[in-house]
């Protein structure tokens, strides 16, 4: 977790590395801090708390400075308090130092230090980098060479920015499995560990590879491996519209992230889906062209089992997927946590192709996951919202689901498109296998493309209705969600969205399970969501929303409009929210919006943070 921004230019750093900390605020808020240098010195601030705080710090004690450092905490080692938070700095104070990471040999390397004379002034991991990297520059006097030696120490992982009180005008930047990008701003340089905070600045960054060091000053960036050789690479171009990152007269960036999802969905689809070539006369059916993956048909077709390997929101959306591939391909599929992958005996093997989805491309359980199976042989497949992320670097093949920053820790945009670039997966490859009837990829084919305009549709009819729920349940203690099928994937969705940010206990079931205990939970006014879009499930589940209505459950249910049992519907749940009529496969994308919608105004309604919820963060880079 947490955030680091550097610069080096002609304006006031300070101004500059705020602005991006408040963009990078998402990866870490329980303390901040700045390090900006000028003639005469280096000068710190840093406070426990929001960016806030130390924004009203700067108020009262402007830092000047055309160079500097920032970072903003998610604590891991040392609690959130002023001392713990970065920068920090050596003995005599004249190398600063922000860190995100963890050190995980800190206490010898502390230890040991500390034998050496160092004093330690906070009680994070961070700080023995201050230390190490004072100790080597005494031996060598060279920035770059001081940090390379001090980072051969560390085991664990950082993205790191130092600054020398006797290099003025000089910033070194280094990373190892915590994302750092270089922006390449006219006359002006910026470090961040993610590119909202560099967009509006410049489009053009540099990806910092593992195990790589930048030397960035006013003339340029140099880049360096481990053993001090210089590295070539070419600038990438980012196509986020900075505005995105802001609220945009939203109140708050879920909300916005929320609304912004039918543009989302059109970008995950563009040039993904064209018209077939056809013969004269005929109408241009739709196909799916995914060969941007990098992956060639022979390699598609010798696959014999695929495992989607995710965590949290895009296990959900992995959960989709399964099925998906499922219904589109003779494929034996498992839908996996990450964090749990490693644990069981999993048959991977040459044969096998692991579609790893994650927003950031920086969950280090994904990454770990990947790093497994790419070891035992597997292909992987990326499916990521972040160009040049660990997770793209890391595998074989890639989607991008073009989702557009998402900055809510609560994901929302990069759900659905995730969920739409599975679909798309699944009627190629089962195109290429052979497994997938012309009929049905063009029928799905179109259904994808008419997704963004109905997501639109749901919005607009149903933000009103989420909003009046979350008045009448902002009490509940419990909240319930059930379906069958692809209908129980969405409910876990759904049961996340409203803890994460709701703070209510909530829980998904397979409809069918309710019987088997969890219905001895169920009572008078009880809340429960109950999703029937699987058409012919409806009946099934139908009997398990009678069996709830029956005990007192207050259910309110989703169905689409052709629902086969609308009046029964009708007659046992408390309300019924119909979505617009699409195949069954992907209801789930009309489906997961209602509960985003209700997750937000049931936040709202009981006054909380909607985009900063305690105790997490938006890219989750420890196990
Ligand atoms: C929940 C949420 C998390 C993430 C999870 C994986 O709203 O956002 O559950 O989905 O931490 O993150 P990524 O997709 O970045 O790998």
């Amino acid at each position: 977790m947490c955030g680091i921004v550097g610069y080096i230019g002609s304006r006031n750093a300070a101004d500059v590395l705020i602005d991006g900390l408040r963009r990078l605020e998402y990866r870490g808020y329980d303390s901040a801090g700045i390090a900006a240098q000028n003639g005469a010195g280096i000068h710190i601030e840093k406070r426990a708390g929001r960016i806030d705080a130390l924004a009203e710090a700067l108020r009262a004690r402007p830092l000047f400075g055309t160079a500097g450092i920032a970072h903003t905490r998610w604590a891991t080692h040392g609690a959130p308090t002023d001392a713990n938070a970065h920068p920090h700095t050596d003995c005599a104070g004249r190398i600063s130092v922000v860190h995100n990471g963890i050190v995980e040999n800190f206490q010898e390397l502390k230890r040991e230090l500390a034998q050496a004379g160092h004093r330690f002034r906070s009680e994070t991991d961070s700080e023995v980098l201050a230390h190490l990297i004072e100790e080597a520059w005494g031996r060598t006097g060279d920035p770059l060479e001081a940090v390379r030696a001090a980072l051969g120490r560390v085991r664990g992982s950082y993205a790191v920015a130092v600054l020398f009180e006797a290099h003025p005008g000089l910033l070194i930047a280094a990373r190892r499995e915590s994302p750092l990008v270089v922006g390449l701003g006219d006359g002006e340089y910026l470090v961040a560990s993610d590119a909202p905070a560099v967009v509006p600045h410049t489009r053009e960054i540099l990806v910092l590879d593992d195990g790589e060091l930048a030397r960035i000053d006013r003339t340029g960036v140099r880049l360096f491996d481990m053993r001090g050789n210089e590295v070539e690479k070419r600038p990438l171009r980012v196509d986020w519209d900075p505005e995105e990152a802001e609220k945009g007269g939203f109140e708050h960036f879920m909300i916005k992230e929320i609304h912004e999802q039918p543009a989302a969905l059109r970008r995950a689809l563009a040039g993904r889906i064209a018209p077939e070539e056809n013969g004269a006369g005929s109408p241009a059916a739709l196909r799916v062209d995914l060969a941007e993956a990098g992956w060639s048909a022979e390699a598609i077709r010798a696959f014999r089992k695929v495992y989607l390997v995710a965590c949290g929101t895009a296990h959900h959306a992995g959960l989709v997927g399964k099925r998906l591939l499922e219904a589109a391909t003779d494929l034996d599929v498992a839908a996996e946590l990450a964090s749990e992958f490693r644990y069981g005996e999993p048959r991977v093997g040459p044969a096998a192709l692991v579609i790893a989805v994650s927003q950031s491309g920086e969950t280090a359980d994904t990454l770990a996951a990947v790093k497994e199976a790419k070891l035992r042989g597997a292909r992987v497949l990326a499916v990521t919202n972040v160009v040049g992320s660990s997770l793209a670097r890391a595998a074989d093949y890639v989607l991008y689901t073009h989702a557009g920053p998402e900055i809510a820790v609560a994901s929302t945009k990069a759900y659905l498109t995730q969920l739409a670039c599975l679909g798309l997966v699944a009627l190629y490859v089962g195109r290429v296998r052979g497994t997938l009837s012309k009929e049905r990829e063009r029928e799905l084919a179109a259904a994808l493309e008419r997704l963004p305009a109905l997501v639109e549709q749901v919005i607009r009819a149903v933000e009103p209705k989420a909003r009046e729920l979350a008045r009448r349940w902002q009490d509940a203690r419990d909240l319930f969600y059930i379906g069958r099928g692809l209908d129980y994937a969405v409910a876990r969705e759904g049961q996340l969205k409203v803890k994460e940010i709701a703070y209510v206990h909530a829980e998904a079931l397979a409809a069918g399970e309710l019987k088997h205990g969890t219905l001895a939970l169920i009572e008078e006014g009880v809340p429960v969501v109950a999703l029937a879009t699987q058409r012919p499930l409806v009946d099934k589940t139908l009997s398990n929303i009678q069996e709830v209505a029956a005990r007192g459950g207050d259910v309110v249910a989703l169905a689409l409009e052709d629902c086969p049992r609308r009046e029964a519907l009708e007659e046992t749940a408390r309300e019924v929210w119909y979505l617009p009529a699409v195949p069954a496969e992907l209801a789930p994308v009309l489906a997961a919006v209602p509960l985003q919608l209700f997750a937000y105004h049931m936040a709202k309604a009981r006054g909380l943070d909607v985009d900063k919820p305690r105790n997490l963060a938006k890219s989750v880079t420890v196990e």
